[in-house]
């Protein structure tokens, strides 16, 4: 478990104070995965830099199952950090040294015996599934092997808490996903705490428990990440569960943006919707996500523009969705040939 208490950092720039974090307060509980997210420029970085003290908080605490990191020093404080194994964006592993090497960067460091560098690497790369490559250079590695190896580095001393900063930026969706599926199962395995600060929605939706949302420094929103998308009023709802606009056009077809309420919808709505209304439905786009085994989401369908909107909402009100008319027209938004779902 960790517990942010009250963390503040100023950096002094051309004789001038200027606050990055202010008063930011914040708990995981060990097993949890939670999420940092806000725009660039928001303090996440400084906030990683804080936690696993490469940087010394301003004021407040940063306290690692009850050990208070921020008020240790020197030896103590070297000690300490093992608690905490850091990825970075990229990995940012050294060319010339073979995975395996890399890997065992932070045991040299501390000085462990041969035996055990050897049997405490291969362990970590059996973890994150690149046993077969401990020889390769990181030249040789695809991008996401590459941070498995950044993540095999972060776990070879064997800490309680894991933290990313914009682990996944950079790598495409499928490498992110694996990734994600990664963290998710050593989180299971070693049951670890994982902090994952990211500026990707993408990421937040896929692995998140709880979610912070920093601005300017201060933690603007909070809470577990069913509860967030529950939340009508929520801003990061908002990003979550972006609204897609459909785009501009054709004559003749209206689109309308539908709310999909938890549980409730059937799934073959769209069929029965279609043979409710005698027409045919086109699915322009969808954010339903499935968060904890519960539905959350937007979509956007085209109506044929001639029928009653009236005869729209009772289709819609018969299996659970609600809905209205977008006000810009929608462009290529072509009606199938028959209803699909
Ligand atoms: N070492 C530093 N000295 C002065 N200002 C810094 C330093 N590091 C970061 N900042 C400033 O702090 C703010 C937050 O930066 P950062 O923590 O990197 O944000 P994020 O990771 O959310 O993009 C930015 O305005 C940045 O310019
Ligand atoms: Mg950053």
């Amino acid at each position: 478990m960790i517990v942010l208490d009250r963390l503040t950092k100023e950096y002094v720039v051309g004789g001038a104070a200027s606050r990055v974090l202010d008063d930011v307060s914040l708990t995981v509980e060990r097993g949890e995965i939670a999420a940092v997210v806000g725009p660039s420029g928001a303090g996440k970085s400084t906030l990683a830099k804080c936690i696993n003290l490469l940087e010394r908080p301003t004021s407040g605490r940063v306290l690692v199952d009850g050990v208070e990191l921020s008020a240790l020093r020197g030896r103590a404080l070297r000690r300490s950090r093992h608690s905490i194994g850091t990825i970075f964006q990229g990995a940012s592993l050294l060319r010339r040294r073979t995975a395996a090497d890399n890997v065992a960067l932070p045991l040299d460091y501390f000085g462990v015996t041969p035996a055990d560098r050897h049997r405490r690497v291969a362990e970590v790369l059996e973890l994150v599934g690149l046993s077969d490559k401990a020889a390769a250079y990181p030249a040789q590695l695809s991008g996401g092997q590459q941070q498995r190896v950044g993540i095999a580095r972060a776990l070879a001393l064997r800490p309680g808490i894991l933290l990313a900063d914009e682990a996944t930026s950079g790598l495409d969706p499928d490498t992110t996903a694996s990734i994600l599926g990664l963290l998710r199962d050593l989180r299971d395995e070693l049951d670890l705490t994982v902090i994952l600060i990211t500026h990707e929605m993408d990421v937040v939706r896929d692995a998140a428990d709880t979610v912070w949302r920093l601005e300017s420094g201060r933690v603007a929103e909070s809470g577990p990440l069913t509860a967030i998308l529950a939340d009508a009023g929520s801003r990061l709802r908002g990003q979550l569960l972006p609204h897609r606009p459909a785009a501009a056009g054709d004559e003749g077809v209206r689109t309308w943006q539908l709310s999909y309420g938890a549980d409730l919808v059937p799934a073959d709505w769209l069929l029965r919707v279609a043979d409710e209304v005698d027409a045919r439905i086109g699915l322009l786009g969808a954010t339903v996500e499935s968060v904890h085994g519960r539905l959350a989401g937007r979509v956007t369908v085209a109506f044929p523009g001639d029928l009653p909107e009236g005869r729209i909402h009772a289709a819609l009100g018969r299996v659970g969705l609600t809905g209205q008319p977008t006000l810009v027209p929608s462009a290529q938004a072509e009606l199938p040939e028959r209803a699909s779902a």
